[in-house]
């Protein structure tokens, strides 16, 4: 079981798509494995689409009756791929939805093997042990701007001077938070572009406090534990200890920053 996990190697949970990819489009062993353990009890052709071996493999030309613009799968792009989204916790700022529905939940490891398959990782066979010497667990590479959308520009406004975002701070972001700067659903929901951005009061606490609670959090972690980096961490320790004092600072704008 553990060798099914092993060997993801991926650039992003966006790639660029595969043009031929949906003609042909197999549902790897390994994911309908988890439709099967997961889904299908729902997911069986009397409700809204099946997820039963004999019908998964339409999902990528089903449209999303909840989200119309979207597909339930669009290989290559899981910001617009609605499945991926509803097993993602939190990729739509709130659980409330996720599939399985509560209290039935995925295993990390499930959930990465869809992810995977859709942002285009390589799936062992299931039912081999895959390569002993590969480093076994799920490694879903890097959320930054560029693996999102490698031409990306990046949107974050950063300087030294008054209400601008520290430059050392908008590197952690633009390397951690991709999903937040390119053009998909997550960016609707926060904006966190600007200095101001982040003193926009939400609910009686700025948005810089919403972030933080959230990068401590270990239920709904923001950065998403999909963005696997390094020994199944979401963010460096790096990282995650520059950003959660800037936060812990109340997110000072480029002038009253000394760098951490
Ligand atoms: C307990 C029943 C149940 C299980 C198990 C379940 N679902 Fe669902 N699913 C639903 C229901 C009901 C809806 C429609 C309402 C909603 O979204 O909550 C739905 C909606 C969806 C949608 C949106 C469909 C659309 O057209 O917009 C997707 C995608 C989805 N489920 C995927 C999954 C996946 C993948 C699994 C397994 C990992 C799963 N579901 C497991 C009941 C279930």
């Amino acid at each position: 079981m553990i060798g099914l996990a092993s060997m993801f190697m991926l650039a992003s949970c966006v790639r660029p798509l595969d043009d031929d990819a949906a003609d042909d489009a197999v549902i790897p062993a390994g994911v309908q494995r988890v439709f099967d353990e997961n889904c299908i009890s729902c997911h069986d052709g009397r409700t809204e689409f099946s997820l039963l071996a004999e019908a998964s493999p339409t999902i990528v030309r089903t449209r999303s009756v909840q989200r119309s613009e979207l597909l339930l799968v669009e290989l290559g792009r899981i910001d617009r791929s609605y499945l991926a989204i509803k097993v993602i916790p939190n990729a739509q700022g709130r659980d409330k939805d996720i599939m399985p529905p509560p209290p039935a939940t995925l295993a990390p490891e499930d959930q990465l093997l869809i992810i995977g398959w859709i942002a285009g990782a390589t799936l062992p066979d299931e039912g081999t042990d895959g390569d002993a010497t590969e480093e076994t667990g799920l490694q879903i590479q890097g959320c930054s701007i560029e693996d999102y959308e490698p031409s990306g520009q990046s949107p974050v406004e950063a300087g030294i001077g008054v209400g601008l975002i520290p430059p050392d701070i908008a590197d952690v972001l633009e390397r951690n938070c991709g999903c937040h700067y390119v053009d998909q659903p997550a960016r609707h929901l926060l904006r966190i572009d600007t200095w101001d951005d982040f003193h926009v009061e939400r609910g009686g606490d700025p948005v810089h406090a919403h972030a933080r609670s959230r990068l401590h959090s270990a239920a709904g972690p923001m950065p998403p534990l999909s963005c696997q980096i390094e020994n199944g961490s979401n963010i460096s320790t790096e990282d995650f200890e520059r950003l959660d004092t800037w936060y812990e600072a109340s997110a000072p704008d480029g002038v009253d920053w000394v760098p951490y």
